[in-house]
């Protein structure tokens, strides 16, 4: 006899647990940087387009398949298309998963190491170059990030094994309200420095001359990533809600949610970049690098510190949570696991994955080998000599979620029934019963949408560069 399946407490609590996933490192480390070396406004305004047009629209299927299965990614896909291939579609999303928690934690780990620095105060006051080269003396530290990792898997198990409501629900709950506290206190601080107003006019002026079909890409690829798009997240989130929730309006909560704090993100970290004349352009390093090596030079520097990296990690944790439940709920729903031991047996699994990342990418375990080995593999399209770490983001980033979203989109506008689907959108929800808004979503399910995905993997791929178009 199966058990009673769970649910969420609360409507909210459904929406703070989904905009938890989405809030992560996506928002506050890639989309300040991304849009800082794609010249601000421009990227923005795409990035916004790409969210309403593209993000959105898979977010409502993908919710739609869960919460219509009533199940978790591979046994929805088989419940609503028997003896079919679909269930491809959820295996893509569960190892898309065990990938992407394994690097993730690392980054994560870095991030707690990064409180523990502020709190020892080697960041407020300390020598701004002392402090950039403290992710140097970190990154080679084998032990530390191994350290960290485990802490941090550690953290992401304990919740999830509490199950849906009493470990991701409450961890949502708690998380993310004062992850929003943080972030308007960091936002009110950066208001009042002298760079604020360059970085309004950089984050907001749209200046449509800088558009290329790379930022376009770019941005498309990021709307896609910063709403968990892809591996089954949101269906599973999805099948523990009930008919009487509202699929539309909460879907539409979560895509604001996340914009919102990617936006709050970037008017934290620009004006800060431009008071100390630090490169809007930097790069990857602009949070672990230029951000500390800002704070060693501001006042009250070691307390904003220590607010940003417990800010990050409480984003990078209620990501990495619902990652490791998309793993785990497989193997409850479908294998007959008890929670407890899914996530025991896959959180270990995951964190021994995820140990050549910590070992300096991977070089630290295989020398120059695994570089090599990538070479054949991805250099023709311009990718050769990647680590362990950067492998297992691009395989999982340009490919799986790309193909487990263009599955999703697929099934959700195509295969699914078109009575059962307008059912499932109407209930609980006013604007889902809306003929028009119910038609727009169909199209760009089921043309735009589509489209747009095998563009971006194209590009990803390196496909377009190889053929000497961009
Ligand atoms: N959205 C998260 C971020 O922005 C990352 C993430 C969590 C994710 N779960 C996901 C991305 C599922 C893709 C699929 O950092």
């Amino acid at each position: 006899m199966a058990a009673k399946r769970a649910q969420w407490g609360s409507k909210i609590g459904f929406i703070l647990a989904a905009a938890g996933s989405a809030v992560g490192l996506g928002n506050i480390w890639k989309f300040p940087y991304v849009t800082g070396q794609n010249g601000g406004g421009a990227f923005v305004l795409l990035y916004l387009l790409a969210i309403a047009l593209v993000g959105l629209p898979i977010m409502m299927g993908e919710i739609l398949i869960g919460r219509m299965a009533q199940t978790s990614t591979v046994t929805a896909f088989r419940t609503l298309a028997p003896r079919s291939g679909w269930p491809l579609v959820g295996w893509l999303g569960v190892i898309a998963g065990m990938i992407i928690l394994s690097y993730y934690s690392v980054v994560a780990g870095w991030s707690l190491h990064y409180i523990y620095l502020s709190l020892t105060g080697a960041i407020g006051g300390a020598d701004p170059e002392a402090v950039k080269g403290l992710f140097g003396s970190m990154y080679g530290d084998v032990t530390l990030n191994v350290f960290w990792h485990a802490m941090f898997m550690i953290a992401t198990a304990v919740i999830v094994i509490g199950g849906v409501q009493q470990g991701v629900e409450r961890a949502a709950t708690i998380l993310m309200p004062a992850l929003f506290l943080m972030m308007t206190g960091m936002l009110i601080y950066a208001m009042t420095l002298p760079g604020f107003g360059e970085a309004l006019d950089f984050i907001f002026g749209f200046r449509l001359d800088q558009v290329t079909g790379a930022t376009v890409l770019e941005a498309l690829g990021q709307s896609f990533f910063t709403l968990s798009l892809g591996m089954g997240a949101m269906l599973t989130y999805g099948s523990y809600l009930s008919k009487q929730d509202d699929l539309v309006g909460s879907a539409i909560s979560i895509s604001v949610l996340d914009t919102s704090v990617a936006l709050m993100a970037s008017l934290v970290l620009f004006p800060i970049t431009f008071t100390l004349g630090i490169d809007p352009a930097g790069g990857p390093g602009l949070v672990f690098q230029n951000m500390p090596a800002a704070f060693a030079q501001l006042p009250g520097g070691a307390a904003l510190s220590t607010v940003f990296f417990v800010l990050l990690s409480f984003a990078a944790l209620t990501s990495s949570i619902s990652l490791l439940e998309v793993v785990a709920a497989y193997f409850i729903d479908e294998r007959g696991w008890t929670r407890r031991q899914a996530v025991v047996v896959l959180g270990t699994l995951i964190f021994a994955l995820g140990v050549p990342s910590a070992l300096s990418g991977g070089t630290a375990l295989f020398g120059a080998r695994f570089s090599e080995l990538t070479t054949p593999l991805f250099g023709l399209v311009g990718k050769g000599g990647m680590n362990w770490f950067d492998t297992f983001d691009y395989v999982a980033s340009n490919l799986l979620l790309p193909l487990g979203g263009l599955g999703i989109a697929l099934f959700s506008a195509w295969r699914i029934g078109e009575q059962a689907r307008r059912a499932e959108i109407a209930a609980g929800s006013t604007l889902g019963a809306l003929e028009g808004l119910y038609l727009t979503w169909l199209q760009l399910l089921r043309y735009l949408v589509p489209l747009a995905i095998i563009t971006v993997m194209l590009y990803a791929l390196g496909i377009f560069e190889l053929l000497g178009l961009i």
